[in-house]
């Protein structure tokens, strides 16, 4: 096994068929500190900092992404193919779109659109829609109603742009029923399916388009921590 440009691991059994995905490495770190057992670090390239250890006895694995899809394109990409990552399942933040979606919610991405132009790689002669394994959606949903953690399911926008030079441009996919922005799953969705692996996109609420409204950091910690632990529930 050869490292790749991105992740310096050259040896079998360091990272887990799971990968959390956060977009800060520092939040793969508190993961790993606070999460897991006997865990090691197995990339420090970039500060793109990767964990492996054991949750409830079971071992997985927790990267971070970067920001956009170019980012979680290549992790992504690198973790399935050469290091035989089967279960990739992103841990972020998003805006919503909609009035029902607050601030401090959690939103899976049953469905990625995207304005970004990722597809096109794949020389389709129509538009892909990226979706979210079955099976981890399912397992995802079912966690969190055993944990009494309500969730809302539904598609989301992967966008290439934070700050569009259109600020009404968001009104447009809100009429399509899509819940938040984000921007990343698009990419890791069609990676995923690509390669016949299993992906799955689990958002907080970070601040609303519709409402203005941010959170605090200790509010995002704490809607954090429930998202985190649906995603183990993963493993
Ligand atoms: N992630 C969290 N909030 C976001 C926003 N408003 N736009 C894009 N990505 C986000």
């Amino acid at each position: 096994m050869k490292k790749t440009p991105h992740i310096e691991v050259d040896r079998e059994g360091l990272i887990a068929e799971t990968v959390l995905l956060p977009g800060d490495p520092l939040r793969a770190k508190f993961i790993a500190e606070t999460y897991l057992d006997d865990v090691i670090c197995f990339n420090r390239v970039r500060n793109m900092l990767g964990f492996t250890g054991k949750y409830k006895g079971k071992k997985v694995s927790v990267m971070g992404t970067g920001m956009g899809m170019p980012s979680i394109g290549i992790y992504s990409y690198e973790l399935i193919h050469f290091y035989g990552v089967k279960n990739l399942i992103r841990v972020g933040s998003c805006g919503s779109y909609q009035e029902d979606v607050k601030v401090r919610d959690i939103v899976i991405a049953m469905g990625a659109c995207t304005n970004s132009a990722y597809a096109s790689q794949y020389g389709l002669n129509g538009t892909f829609a990226p979706i979210a394994s079955w099976s981890l959606l399912k397992r995802a949903v079912e966690a969190a109603e055993r944990k009494g953690i309500p969730v809302k399911v539904g598609n989301v926008l992967s966008s290439d742009v934070f700050y569009n030079d259109n600020p009404e441009a968001w009104k447009k996919w809100a009429g399509m029923g899509v819940l938040a922005v984000e921007m990343e799953a698009a990419a890791l969705y069609m990676n995923a399916a690509r390669a016949g692996a299993n992906a799955l996109c689990i958002l907080t609420v970070s601040d609303s388009l519709v409402s203005q409204e941010e959170t605090t950091a200790e509010e995002r910690e704490r809607s954090f921590t429930q998202m985190v632990e649906i995603a183990l529930e993963l493993a």
